[in-house]
């Protein structure tokens, strides 16, 4: 049975695939998050309670700890999610996104080829990004590639951009197996209520405001979380060591938009008069370096696995809000800091 370590497998994505791959795959799966104002220990815990998965709390950056997991758990494949990951954070505050994103994937790298010493057959190390490397396109400028020059503008997109750097650079100088994802903007349930598509949902369900920055014309390519995982699955098995993946959902839209199709849905679930929620829309203060578009393609993704992204936007974006609307309890205990107590109550400290 192959042995896996999901990094950050409490946050957003890593929950997503942590459910994903427990369902669909046989292998051990051990999660190793420190659990940040991001990592959500809820979103794993009936995977935990029923023994199918093995959750460690701590930091990428121990390079004691994740030494020990690699070989107490006899690691062939580490998925690595664990970062900090929101742009309007890495502006008030860098020095975390160095911290984690740039040392802890050090760490982490380095304890792949101590404890794999070479041996590297079946073995795998999946090193999950983001499109942000790539900077900002024009409107008029074809999507990203897997050969398109990095030009990271926020303290977010560098801290990833010199993560990629030393991924690659580890597997060209040691022969580690690495895998690199660069993906575009992810949607879907459990994501943290400070990224666009949730917090929209979930103020505008409240009646609080929408602030969209700047003119709300910047552009995302919408990938559902999902499809991410499900392409990520795929790298696992078919990716070549040593190569880069661009990953999208080829679901373009500004966010003014997203903006607008949320509040529709909104006002549908509510049974709201139709255009109430949209009057929530404040115009705010742009976000400094604010990056106007971003676009994959994931052509190579595509030809080499035969993966292609099954959501749109439009359609999946009722889904996504009725299972905030839903899942209330997941999302007040985030904002009122509740979850944050709960690994202590459920699982004391480990
Ligand atoms: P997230 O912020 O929701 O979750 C990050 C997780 O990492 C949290 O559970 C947190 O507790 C954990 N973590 C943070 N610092 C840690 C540390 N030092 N040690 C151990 N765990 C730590 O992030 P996400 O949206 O799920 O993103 C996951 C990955 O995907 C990140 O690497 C991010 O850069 C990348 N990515 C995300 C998106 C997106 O749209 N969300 C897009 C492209 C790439
Ligand atoms: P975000 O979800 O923070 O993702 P990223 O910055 O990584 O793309 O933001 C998505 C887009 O939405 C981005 O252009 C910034 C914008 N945005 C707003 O207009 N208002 C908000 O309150 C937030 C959080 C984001």
């Amino acid at each position: 049975m192959k042995s896996w370590l999901v990094t950050g497998g409490a946050g957003f994505i890593g929950a997503n695939f942590v459910r994903l791959a427990a369902e669909e795959r046989d292998a051990r799966l051990v999660v190793l998050d420190a659990l940040t104002y991001a990592g959500n220990v809820r979103s794993i815990a009936d995977l935990i309670d029923a023994g199918r998965i093995t959750f460690v709390k701590g930091d990428i950056c121990d390079e004691t700890l994740v030494g020990e997991l690699l070989r107490r758990y006899a690691i062939d494949t580490v998925v690595h999610f664990a970062a900090e990951s929101h742009v309007d954070r890495s502006i008030l505050g860098p020095r975390p996104f160095i911290r984690t994103n740039v040392e802890g994937t050090c760490v982490l790298l380095e304890e792949a080829r101590r404890a794999w010493q070479g041996a590297t057959s079946g073995k795998r190390f999946l090193h999950v990004s983001t499109d942000e490397v790539y900077g900002s396109l024009e409107a008029d400028e074809p999507a990203f590639t897997e050969s398109s020059q990095y030009k990271p503008s926020s303290p977010y997109s560098a801290s990833k951009a010199a993560a990629d750097h030393l991924a690659r650079a580890w597997s060209h100088t040691f022969g580690l197996p690495v895998v690199v994802s660069n993906c575009s903007n992810n949607y879907g349930p459990l994501q943290f209520p400070e990224k666009l598509v949730p917090l929209m949902i979930l103020n505008a369900i409240d009646g609080r405001e929408l602030p969209v920055y700047g003119d709300g014309q910047q552009v995302r390519d919408w990938l559902h979380v999902e499809d991410h995982c499900r392409a990520l699955l795929v790298l696992l098995e078919r990716g070549g060591a040593g190569q880069t993946y661009v990953v999208g959902g080829e679901c373009e839209r500004t966010n003014l938009d997203i903006v607008r199709m949320i509040c529709r849905e909104v006002d549908r679930l509510c049974g709201r008069p139709d255009g109430d929620s949209e009057k929530l829309i404040r115009y705010v203060t742009d976000r400094p370096g604010h990056d106007r578009r971003y676009a994959m393609n994931p052509a190579k993704l595509k030809r080499e696995t035969g993966w292609s992204p099954r959501h749109t936007v439009e359609a999946a974006l009722p889904a996504v809000t009725a299972w905030y609307f839903q899942n209330r309890a997941w999302a007040d205990d985030i904002r009122t800091g509740e979850y944050l107590e709960y690994y202590a109550r459920q699982y004391g400290s480990r």
